[in-house]
């Protein structure tokens, strides 16, 4: 290992779009109901891209600011990521298109899928490569435009997910940082949530597609398996962890793994009533958001997961 051998946040950022459609909205457009959604879901409303507004402006948005926040220099970046599973090119990658935007060239820049995890991937693979000595400032973006693949006639999806976009900025340094990360996954449920590519089937397949109750059992026992598995790698008791940011799918589930770890509510960082299920973006959207509201404050402990389709699922301990 080399002398700066841990990864750390130094700043983050994130984008929600203008507009917004709430569950009141949304009784117009399906048979449901507000109470319906709020109960099942904890969902009181979602942002929404504009028909003329795309991915990359969202991407592009959530990395200055995250930029901004760290106070560095963009020629400092040595590696982009990019999470995300509803890019508007199947080619170049979202990356690619923010490195130019940003003004950056020569650095290697690359995209991500994993779903809800591709968060937790990211810091994954970032970890890695600022571990290595390969790179020493490392922009994240995890952004998703769902509702450009949601199907907006099937009342078990479209009322769950919403468009947003989180970033961070990782640097490498001399103390941790990231304590772990642990992702895993496993195709064998690929046909649970999926919505195949647009260049090989009718447009109606290549919405989104889940069996929302059946995802909802895996999810709450992986959460609560990987959410342990973390606190216990590191000999972490419950009472030093400040912060759970979850992946925000559902309220129901984030309880559950409070529950599974006896971590009260209070330290749970919920965003899910104003953003819905962004997917890839929601866990640097709850960070991001509760950095900027002054909850989560320098020196602390976090604990971060999410489970998505694939499945995936991950889970990393940073010191923030
Ligand atoms: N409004 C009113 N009624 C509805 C709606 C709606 N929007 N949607 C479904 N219903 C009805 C169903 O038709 C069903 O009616 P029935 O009993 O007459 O058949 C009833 O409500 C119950 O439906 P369930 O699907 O069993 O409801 P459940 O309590 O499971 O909640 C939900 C559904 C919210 C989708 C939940 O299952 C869930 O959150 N699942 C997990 C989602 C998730 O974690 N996804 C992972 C990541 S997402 C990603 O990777 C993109």
């Amino acid at each position: 290992m080399n002398n700066l051998s841990y990864a750390r946040i130094v700043g983050t950022g994130s984008f929600s779009p203008k507009k917004i459609l709430t569950n009141k909205d949304l009784e117009k457009i399906v048979d449901t109901s507000d109470e319906w959604i709020t109960e099942r879901s904890g969902i009181k409303q979602r942002h929404i891209l504009s028909e003329n507004e795309v991915l990359g402006d969202m991407v592009y948005d959530a990395a200055v600011n995250a930029i901004d926040a760290a106070a560095i220099d963009r020629s400092q970046i040595d590696l982009i990521i990019v999470a995300s599973a509803t890019n508007e090119y199947s080619f170049p990658s979202a990356a690619c298109i923010l490195q130019n935007r940003l003004g950056i060239k020569n650095i290697p820049a690359f995209d991500i899928n994993a779903g809800c995890t591709g968060f937790i991937y990211q810091l994954n693979i970032a970890n890695q490569y600022i571990q290595n000595g390969s790179a020493k400032c490392v922009l994240l973006v995890a952004a998703e435009a769902l509702s450009k693949v949601t199907d907006w006639t099937d009342r078990g999806t479209c009322v769950l997910f919403g468009d947003g976009a989180g970033a961070a900025v990782l640097v490498a340094d001399t103390k941790p940082g990231i304590r772990s990360v642990t992702i895993g996954a496993d195709g064998s449920y690929k046909d649970l949530l999926y919505a195949k590519d647009a260049m090989y089937v009718e447009k109606k397949d290549a919405l989104v597609h889940m069996a929302g109750s059946e995802v909802f059992k895996v999810a709450v026992k992986k959460l609560g398996e990987i959410a342990n598995h973390s606190l216990e790698i590191n000999n972490l008791p419950i009472e030093k962890l400040d912060w759970l940011i979850p992946h925000q799918a559902n309220m129901r589930i984030i309880q559950a793994t409070a529950k599974r770890i006896n971590l009260p509510m209070e330290r749970v960082i919920v965003t899910i009533q104003d953003q819905g299920n962004t997917s890839a973006s929601s866990v640097p959207l709850a960070l991001d958001t509760a950095i900027r509201d002054g909850r989560i404050k320098r020196g602390q402990t976090l604990l971060m997961e999410a489970f998505g389709a694939g499945f995936t699922w991950g889970s990393a301990l940073v010191d923030y």
